[in-house]
This record gives structure tokens, sequence and C-alpha cells, in this order.
């Protein structure tokens, strides 16, 4: 049995002739917190969907193991199996994980049904309020066009831990969000790794986050993981100019 609940070995990802993931190697072990980070158009967002299985996205090159099951050869069918209740998704656009006009009471009622989950407004408003959103279940009238960016990021970021998957992975999940309320999210999903030993893999723009909350972090460059090491070695000894370039100005939070 690998030690790995996800590894990834080798990765190479397309959405036409050139490869926008390049060769990338990582794993994360069931409970560990994983940051990747990187200038935009890195390639961050686009590793995230190769492990959720996009369908505009084609693998190139190496593979993506979720246990001892590997996931990169599954067909898209297959691979949505798994997603929401083993893999959940924070999508970097919080709209793309909902339809925009159709009210969340129902968007909600369809997810759990599909997992075969009774509806529970109650652990919806639960969730929703421990994420900062203090309207809680009164937001499952609506419909996302009617809410802002930064409530439907919360809305999403509940929707994903509802299922309480193996593996979360976030796509910059609190880039909508004030610094309080950001913090609330990151307060959360520390606390939801330590209750349930959800592993997490964190893209983030935001190093002070990264530093918070990653037990080890990967520099993500042109595709290319350029660097990867535990946090504290990332920040105290980082091997590449560039990551040291990257971290200068880091703002200082306390772990
Ligand atoms: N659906 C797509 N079709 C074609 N090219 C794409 C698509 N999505 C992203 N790309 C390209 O892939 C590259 C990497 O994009 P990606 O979204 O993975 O970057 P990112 O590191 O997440 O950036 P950001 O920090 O701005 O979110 C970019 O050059 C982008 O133009
Ligand atoms: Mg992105």
């Amino acid at each position: 049995m690998s030690e790995y609940l996800l590894k990834i070995d080798r990765l190479s990802a397309s959405y036409g002739d050139d490869d926008i993931v390049k060769d990338v190697s990582c794993g994360i072990t069931p409970g560990e917190i994983v940051c990747i980070v990187g200038e935009s158009g890195s390639g961050k967002s686009t590793l995230i969907k190769a492990i959720h299985g996009m369908s505009e996205l084609r693998i190139t090159g190496g593979s993506i193991f979720f246990g001892n099951e590997e996931i990169s050869s599954l067909t898209v069918k297959e691979r949505k199996k798994l997603m929401g209740s083993e893999i959940g998704l924070i999508p970097q656009d919080p709209g793309s994980s909902f339809n925009p006009i159709r009210k969340l009471s129902a968007q909600f009622r369809e997810a759990m049904a599909g997992h075969g989950m009774a509806y529970d407004e109650d652990r919806i408003d639960g969730l929703l309020k421990k994420i900062g959103l203090q309207q809680g279940k009164a937001v499952l009238g609506n419909r996302p066009f009617e809410l802002s960016g930064g409530m439907n990021q919360r809305i999403a970021i509940a929707a994903a831990m509802l299922f309480e998957p193996r593996l979360l992975l976030c796509d910059e999940a609190t880039s909508a969000l004030d610094v309080t309320t950001a913090g609330a999210v990151v307060d959360e999903l520390l606390k939801i790794r330590e209750s349930r030993g959800t592993a997490i893999l964190l893209v983030t723009h935001h190093l002070g986050i990264a530093r918070r909350m990653a037990d080890n972090i990967g520099i993500m460059k042109d595709g290319r993981l350029i660097e990867y090491g535990n946090t504290e070695k990332i920040f105290d000894a980082p091997e590449n100019e560039y990551t040291r370039k990257l971290i200068r100005d880091v703002p200082r939070l306390k772990k």
C-alpha cells in the first residue's frame, strides 16, 4: 500500500499542442497540507484540473495515483465518481461550481442526493457560518448570480467540505475574500485537517497563507515544479534563486 494518498509522477498535461504542466512529481500523505505557489500563468490551476480530471485537458505524460488506483487512466465519467466524495474541489472561479441561475437549495439538494446524502439545511448552515457567512442557510433561497464573488466562494467551500472528502483541492480558495474572512477559511481548513485527517492541496498566490498552512511547499514556474520542500526550509534556506525572489517580501505570519 502506498504511503501517499495522492502521488503525481512525472505528470505532463496540455490543452492543445504544448504542455502546460511539465514533468511534475509530488505526493501528499493523508492529513498533509501541500501548497503550490507560483506566479500567474505558471500552471497551478492546470495542475489542479489534471488531478480533478477536467475534460478539456489531456494528460500527455506520467501518472496520478489516488491511493493505489491510477486515476489518470480513468475516463472522465469514472473519475467523476471519485470527485466530491473522495476528492473535493474548491475551484478558482467560484461561479464555476454552480449554475448561476438555479436556486442554491435545489443545487445542494441534487448534489447531496447524488452522493446518497439526505438534504440537511442545518448542516449546510453550520458550515457556512463557520467560514464567516453569517446569513447561513438563508442564502440557499438565492441564485448564485444574486450573490457576491466572496459569498459564492464561501458557498463553494462549504459545498466541497460537505462530503468530507479525503483530499481537498483548493485553487486560490480565499482570493475573493477580505483578510478577516480569509483567515476564518484558513482556520476552518486547518480544523478539518485536524479533526478528520483531510489532506489538502492548496494553490495560492499568498505566501503568508502558504507559510501558515503548509507542511510542504512546491514552487511552480513555467509549468515545472522548480523547488519542493518543507515549509521551514523553503522560507529559511531556499535553494532556487527564483524561490528566494518570491519569498523576499512575504509578511511573517505566525504558524
Ligand atoms: N482552458 C484552457 N485552454 C487553453 N489554455 C489554457 C486554458 N486554461 C489555461 N490555459 C493556459 O495555461 C497556462 C497556465 O494557466 P493556469 O490557469 O494553469 O495558470 P495559474 O498558475 O493557475 O495562473 P493564475 O495564478 O493566474 O490563476 C496559461 O498560459 C493559460 O493561458
Ligand atoms: Mg489559477
